[in-house]
């Protein structure tokens, strides 16, 4: 061998030496670049799946064992259709080919909800997100996988003790609107034996109120929440009652309803009803000697307020009556109950009577202060 060619030849080895050096490092990386991989994937909660474009299983971590039973062997290479139940197998394959011709894939950066099949052939509930991603141009898809079968069954724990919650707040409702039904019968009984005409108005008066706070009560348990009513409804009926109860005719005393449609509690409906029953019955019974005029409900709602109108166009009331201390309880119901709503009442005699309360809807509370007793009170909220 010339000394020139040992020379090149010296040289062709060093580059080589050289090459597998570089080899050997780009290899040490590659395996500590999938340690760490494997590492993360082994410590993550939820199930790790990787398969080619075709669907076969070519990567998984433990948890994804776990979840579906099945051991390394039982996995590896297989098809990922042996993870669904089988009504899905086919849509899952169609969706592989789609993305091969369109590179659209209907769960690609989703999170659904769908159902599994563990080795023991029990189908299971499961959230899952599905990536795609490429490398030497080939694809392959990776899935985050998450047994749900403890969160659905907590939902639907929670779904079924509120409906019967719910059942109980409507059967309370029914009860206690029956109860005021039973002593309104009761003081309908009454009345037919007492002969002074004065003990026999009490008497209905008190029915009256009662029947008001008993239409609340039937009011809720009709109700879709069992909390809260549908006010318009509950005025458009109670002012119905009334009328019908002072035997108004047609043609004679109208009404004018303007109620927004607003969903009200029960501590704030009583009230109000009561309200609009004394009012309303006033009206029908002092406004209109002749039985001739028009009776105006409003309700509307402000930014943090709700506005009660109650109006008649008839003769409007006595000069000199103030509403704290009248002999008669009707008014001073009204201003009773008006401070019950925390409200503000204004009462306008420039035609007819117009009273309008402003107040909030109130929230009852439970003081649990002491453990032995609890003080059940009112409280306004600010929710309009
Ligand atoms: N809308 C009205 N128009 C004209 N007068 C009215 C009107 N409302 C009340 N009044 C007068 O004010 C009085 C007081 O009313 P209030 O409601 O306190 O008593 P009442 O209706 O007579 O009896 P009750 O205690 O059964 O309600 C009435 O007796 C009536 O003279
Ligand atoms: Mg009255």
């Amino acid at each position: 061998m010339s000394r020139e060619t040992e020379e090149q030849f010296s040289d062709e080895i060093i580059e080589m030496k050289k090459e597998i050096m570089k080899c050997k490092k780009t290899k040490i990386a590659l395996k500590k670049s999938e340690e760490r991989f494997r590492t993360f994937a082994e410590s993550a909660t939820d199930g790790i799946v990787t398969t080619d474009d075709n669907g076969n299983i070519l990567f998984f971590n433990k948890i994804l064992k776990q979840i579906f039973g099945y051991s390394t062997d039982e996995l590896s290479g297989k098809s990922l259709t042996m993870l669904m139940p089988a009504k899905f197998r086919k849509g899952y394959l169609n969706e592989l080919e789609n993305y091969k011709s369109s590179g659209k894939h209907r769960l690609l950066g989703k999170t659904v909800q769908t159902t599994g099949l563990r080795k023991d052939g029990k189908i299971f509930p499961f959230e899952m997100s599905l990536s795609a991603w490429k490398s030497n141009k080939t694809t392959y898809f990776s899935a985050i996988i998450r047994d749900i079968t403890e969160r659905k069954q907590a939902e639907s724990e929670i779904k079924k003790s509120i409906v019967e919650k719910e059942n109980l707040l409507r059967e309370i409702h029914y009860r206690v609107k029956n109860n005021m039904h039973i002593i309104s019968s009761l003081l309908n009984l009454q009345i037919q034996h007492v002969h002074e005409e004065e003990s026999e108005k009490v008497l209905k008066d008190t029915q009256g109120r009662l029947d008001t706070m008993a239409m609340v009560h039937k009011n809720l348990y009709e109700s879709s929440s069992f909390t809260k009513l549908n006010f318009k409804d509950y005025v458009e009926k109670l002012v119905f009652e009334i009328l019908s109860s002072h035997r108004v005719n047609s043609g004679t005393i109208e009404t004018e309803l303007d109620i927004e449609d607003i969903e009200m509690n029960m501590e704030t409906a009583i009230p109000c009803g009561l309200i609009i029953n004394e009012l309303v019955t006033n009206s029908v019974k002092h406004a209109f000697p002749e039985l001739k005029g028009t009776i105006r409900i409003e309700l509307k709602s402000f930014q943090d307020e709700l506005e009660l109108i109650v109006a008649d166009n008839g003769i409007g009331l006595p000069k000199n009556i103030h509403l704290k201390i009248t002999e008669t309880i009707g008014l001073q119901l009204v201003y009773s109950l008006v401070n019950q709503l925390n409200g503000k009442l204004k009462l306008d005699m420039s035609n007819g009577t117009e009273f309008k309360i402003t107040f909030n809807e109130l929230e009852y509370e439970r003081d649990f202060k002491s453990s032995s007793s609890y003080n059940g009170r009112m409280v306004t909220k600010n929710k309009y």
